[in-house]
């Protein structure tokens, strides 16, 4: 309920008592999904006040984590069905801690075998690379976050903010998916490149491995999301003139280190692409292509700043004459370790 500042997630509120008092938060998943774990682990550390551990499944389960019976286990999965996420669940289950699942299909065997849960209730996802779960995904750890710090006098400004940004994301939504043409125009600048690098960082970091995972899933061209903060240690030596970048640099806490970052590359003769906040003309100025989305609370960004990556991976593979919907290699949902 917007007016009174309430988020309640059904499928956990009985557990909320349980979950307040654990001692660690752990959040596992698989390519789409972790990296929606990626997009909201700042939030929910400053929501919480807890350790947060993001963790790729297969890893979780070489590595043995530890696990105990005061941890709280989030497996987030589209479909439900994802083996290292289940297998890595079972493992975590066995260890006492208690199980969340965050998922978008009702009965699916994450689902059934949690102790409670999510139902991100996005629709169901026919196109093997995902998109619109992975913003419900975000947008409900956001809601979870939101009930965790519920009670919490110092929360309360932050909350509200959030809260408030929520509301307006819809109408921000679509203002994004406007820019279909624009980037449709630049697909056709890209589309006959072998690569394509994605930077960023903050709360933009998890739209750098999305974009990128997007790209490569759907154009199989070469595509990385890079740190921008890791820049200096290694990837800098790829950039040239002929390099295609493209840079997140909005107007959040970060803004002075991506714009370091901005020049760094354009000292190397790079021509990035940046996606910008609206409006910011010492930004738009530095760059020959700007995509710009609107103002957010900072947190939110990912969503508006995710969607013309999806929209560019979706028109380059259309002019490439891919498959959009089932890229080759790839399955829906994977079964197998
Ligand atoms: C497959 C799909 C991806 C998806 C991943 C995790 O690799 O092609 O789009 O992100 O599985 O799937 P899940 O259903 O667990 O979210």
């Amino acid at each position: 309920k917007f007016e009174e500042q309430q988020i309640l997630l059904g499928g956990i509120k009985d557990y909320m008592q349980e979950i307040r008092r654990c001692r660690r938060l752990l959040f596992i998943a698989c390519g789409t999904s972790y990296h929606s774990a990626i997009a909201t682990r700042q939030l929910l550390e400053e929501l919480t006040e807890l350790p947060v551990m993001v963790d790729l499944a297969s890893d979780f389960l070489d590595r043995s984590t530890p696990v105990f019976r005061d941890d709280v286990c989030f497996f987030i999965s589209q479909s439900g069905e994802t083996a290292d996420t289940l297998l890595a669940l079972r493992y975590c289950k066995q260890h006492g801690a208690l199980i969340v699942g965050v998922t978008n299909t009702v009965g699916s065997t994450i689902c059934r075998e949690s102790h409670c849960g999510v139902h991100i209730n996005a629709g169901p996802e026919i196109g093997v690379a995902s998109t619109k779960a992975y913003t419900s995904q975000f947008i409900s750890l956001v809601m979870f976050g939101l009930m965790m710090s519920e009670d919490r006098i110092s929360k309360q400004a932050r909350r509200r903010e959030i809260i408030e940004g929520l509301k307006q994301l819809p109408d921000q939504i679509k203002e994004v998916l406007e820019m279909d043409d624009q980037i449709n125009a630049l697909a056709r600048e890209l589309y006959q490149q072998d690569s394509f690098l994605v930077m960023g960082r903050g709360y933009n970091y998890a739209t750098c491995l999305e974009g990128a995972l997007k790209i490569k899933e759907l154009t199989y061209m070469h595509s990385e999301g890079i740190l921008a903060g890791e820049l200096k240690h290694g990837p800098l030596a790829l950039i040239d003139k002929k390099m295609p970048v493209m840079m997140i640099v909005t107007r959040d806490p970060v803004f002075r280190k991506c714009w370091n970052a901005l020049e760094q590359v354009k000292a190397r003769k790079g021509d990035p692409i940046v996606i910008c906040t609206k409006g910011d003309t010492e930004t738009i100025e530095k760059a020959s292509t700007a995509l710009q989305v609107p103002p957010c609370v900072d947190a939110l960004q990912g969503i508006l700043t995710v969607i013309p990556l999806q929209l560019l991976s979706m028109h380059i593979a259309t002019l490439k004459g891919c498959d959009v919907d089932c890229p080759r290699n790839l399955a829906k949902s994977v079964t197998v370790e």
